[in-house]
């Protein structure tokens, strides 16, 4: 299985003129046939909002509602046509009068799955709704993937559940401004014996007075076994290719008589 990870550098707000600049990235390396491809978290709105109605104006429709779809939407649609495969990409989107910070998931053209996020990471929560469920999880041809955006992977049940659910790899778009993301994803990789490939976009906001945000790009792909297959700089756009075998993620056993889940105590664990 190939995968594409997409590090971009958005304009917050420029919706359109973001949506330009990842195809021409894209569109400068001929001959990539990945059959999946992830955007980072909010990868053509930008991050940091500084009000709902903000939120409000960029949240994007996704058909259902009575709402057109969005040009992201569109584009993730569109996309997944060209490269015949899968593609997950992150963007607000709007129901009514709440907004989401989402995944789509489209195949071949079509909407394929939707996750709104659910641990919310700080101001997040004044424009945000929080996901309600369920977890993630998308049946492909390379066997389950399960997604989640960007701060659900410090909270570790969410990759454990998706990964006790069958999930072999994880599709984990983001904006990580923390620096330890990059090593931890490893340790997410290890202790559930999954594919991680994480997308995160660069660059940095400075809006409304809020805290200055420096992105930490690093988009990698993670191996069960904890090997980094490949990991993007972190101050570059850039396209990261890496080929991995999602099968070797059925083996639980971290070495020969120990297997991760089946020496699992939920009887001990509390929930
Ligand atoms: C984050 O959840 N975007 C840090």
């Amino acid at each position: 299985m190939r995968i594409v990870l997409v590090q971009n550098n958005p304009v917050f707000g420029e919706v359109t003129g973001n949506l330009d600049r990842v195809k021409a990235l894209y569109g400068g390396r001929k001959g990539l046939r990945p059959d999946l491809v992830i955007f980072p978290e909010l990868f053509t709105s930008g991050y940091q909002f500084t009000s709902k109605s903000e939120a409000l104006s960029l949240g994007e429709g996704d058909g259902r509602d009575g709402r057109e779809k969005g040009p992201t939407v569109r584009f993730l649609e569109e996309f997944s046509m060209e490269t015949k495969g899968w593609v997950v990409g992150g963007l607000p989107l709007r129901r009514g009068n709440k907004v989401y910070n989402s995944a789509v998931v489209t195949h071949h053209g079509t909407i394929m799955a939707i996750y709104d996020k659910t641990h919310l990471f700080e101001a997040e929560n004044r424009w945000f709704e929080r996901g309600s469920g369920p977890l993630c999880l998308v049946r492909t041809e390379f066997g389950l993937m399960g997604v989640m955006i960007c701060f659900d992977w410090l909270f570790p049940e969410v990759t454990r559940s998706l990964a006790l659910s069958g999930a072999l790899l994880i599709a984990h778009p983001v904006n990580w401004v923390l620096p330890f993301g990059p090593q931890g994803m490893i340790l997410r990789s290890v202790e559930n014996r999954v594919f991680t490939a994480t997308a995160n976009r660069i660059g940095e906001e400075a809006r409304g007075g809020f805290k200055p945000l420096r992105y930490i790009g690093s988009s990698q792909v993670v191996s069960p076994q904890g090997e980094i297959l490949g990991r993007a700089p972190e101050d570059a756009e850039s396209l990261l290719e890496i080929q991995c075998d999602p099968e070797l993620a059925r083996s639980k056993r971290v070495v020969e008589e120990s297997d991760f889940f089946r020496q699992r105590r939920p009887d001990l664990y509390r929930n």
